[in-house]
C-alpha cells in the first residue's frame, strides 16, 4: 500500500462519524407532496398503480394537509379531478371547479404553516387529456392555451394559493402567468416553473391518478428525454420570464440535468420524483426485492446531492416523519 497512512475508511468506521461528515442531508422543510381531490367522492379512494397514494374526497384531503403540516413538509402541491371534462377544460378556469376549491379548503386549513401549490395545467380539465387548447386540425395551439394559462393563474391566486405551477410546457408560460398574476393585484404569488419536464413513461400512474383522457403523447410540447443542452435553454427563459424557482421532472432518471440546472441558474432548483419513480419502488417492495425505507430515502438523498434544494414526492410525509427521528 503506498500510503498506508490515508485511510478514507476511518470516517465510515460508527454511525457518530458518519454523521459528522454527511454531506447531504434531506429537510423535511424542503420535501413537498402532491395531493390530488377528486370532485363529487364522498370518501377518499386509493389509486392503484400509486398504493399509498389518494384521490381524496374534499373533507379528506383538509385532514391529509394538517397531517402534513404536522410532519413537517415544506410545502403541498395540488391536482384536481373534475367530474366531467370539455374540449376547452373550462374546470380549471372556474372559481368553483374542484382545484380553485382545494385550494380554498386547504389555505383554510393550513393557513401560512406550508406552502401551497397547484399544478397550472389543463390536461386534468380536458376531454382530450392535452395540456393546452387543440387547432381544428388537433394539434395543440401554443398562444390560445397562454390566454387560458394566464386566467387559470388569476383564479387560483383569487382562490388563496401561495404558488403556482405552470406544468404544461407552452412556449412563453412564465411570463405570461406573471404578467396576468401582477395585472390583477397578485404580486406576491409566486412561481414554480416546470421548467424542463421530459415526455416522460415514468408520469403512467399519475395519468391513473388524475383519470387522464389522453390518447397519443405529448411529444409535441414536452421534451425529448435525449436532450440536455435544451434543457438549460428552457430554465434561462424561464428565469427571464420571471420563474421564482424551476423545476427539473421527472428526477432520478435526470440528476445529470438536475446538476446542470443547479449550475446554470441561481434561482432555488426543485426536481420532482414522478409517480412511475415512486410505483417501481413500491412494486419491487411488495415484492420483498429491495428495503423500501431504505430505497425510499436513498433515492430523496440522491436527488439532492445533485443539486436539487427542493423535492417533490409522494413520500414526503412519510420520509419527513422518518427524517424528524433519525436527526
Ligand atoms: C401535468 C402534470 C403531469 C404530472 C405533473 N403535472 C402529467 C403529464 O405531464 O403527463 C406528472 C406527475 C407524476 O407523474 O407524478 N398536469
Amino acid at each position: 500500500m503506498p500510503y498506508p497512512e490515508i485511510r478514507p475508511r476511518r470516517l465510515r468506521r460508527n454511525a457518530a462519524v458518519r454523521r459528522l461528515v454527511s454531506e447531504t442531508r434531506v429537510d423535511p422543510a424542503e420535501l413537498v407532496v402532491p395531493m390530488f381531490v377528486k370532485e363529487g367522492l364522498a370518501e377518499p379512494r386509493q389509486i392503484a398503480s400509486l398504493p399509498g397514494v389518494l384521490q381524496h374526497s374534499r373533507d379528506s384531503l383538509r385532514k391529509a394537509a394538517a397531517e402534513a403540516v404536522q410532519a413537517g413538509v415544506g410545502g403541498i402541491m395540488l391536482f384536481g379531478v373534475p367530474a366531467s371534462r370539455d374540449e376547452s377544460g373550462s374546470g380549471g378556469l372556474d372559481p368553483h371547479g374542484i382545484l380553485n376549491v382545494a385550494i380554498r379548503d386547504v389555505v383554510a386549513e393550513v393557513g401560512d404553516a406550508t406552502v401551497v401549490m397547484s399544478d397550472l395545467c389543463l390536461d386534468e380539465f380536458t376531454s382530450h387529456g392535452h395540456c393546452g387548447l387543440l387547432t381544428p386540425d388537433g394539434a395543440v395551439d401554443n398562444d390560445a392555451t397562454l390566454e387560458a394559462y394566464a386566467r387559470m393563474a388569476v383564479a387560483q391566486a383569487d382562490a388563496g394559493v401561495h404558488m403556482v405551477g405552470p406544468s404544461g410546457m407552452m412556449d412563453g408560460q412564465v411570463g405570461v402567468v406573471r404578467r396576468a398574476l401582477d395585472a390583477a393585484g397578485h404580486t406576491d404569488v409566486s412561481v414554480l416553473a416546470y421548467a424542463v419536464k421530459y415526455a416522460s413513461a415514468f408520469f403512467g400512474p399519475f395519468r391513473d391518478a388524475v383519470e387522464s383522457a389522453l390518447e397519443g403523447d405529448r411529444r409535441a410540447y414536452q421534451q425529448d428525454p435525449a436532450n440536455l443542452r435544451e434543457s438549460l435553454r428552457e430554465v434561462k427563459l424561464d428565469v427571464a420570464e420571471g420563474a421564482d424557482l424551476v423545476m427539473v421532472k421527472p428526477a432520478l432518471p435526470y440528476l445529470d440535468v438536475v446538476s446542470a440546472v443547479r449550475a446554470e441558474v441561481d434561482v432555488p432548483v426543485a426536481a420532482y420524483q414522478v409517480s412511475g419513480e415512486y410505483a417501481m419502488v413500491e412494486a419491487a417492495a411488495a415484492n420483498g426485492w429491495i428495503d423500501r425505507e431504505r430505497v425510499m430515502l436513498e433515492t430523496l438523498t440522491s436527488i439532492r446531492r445533485a443539486g436539487a434544494q427542493i423535492i417533490l414526492t409522494y413520500w414526503a410525509v412519510e420520509a419527513a416523519r422518518l427524517l424528524r427521528e433519525r436527526y
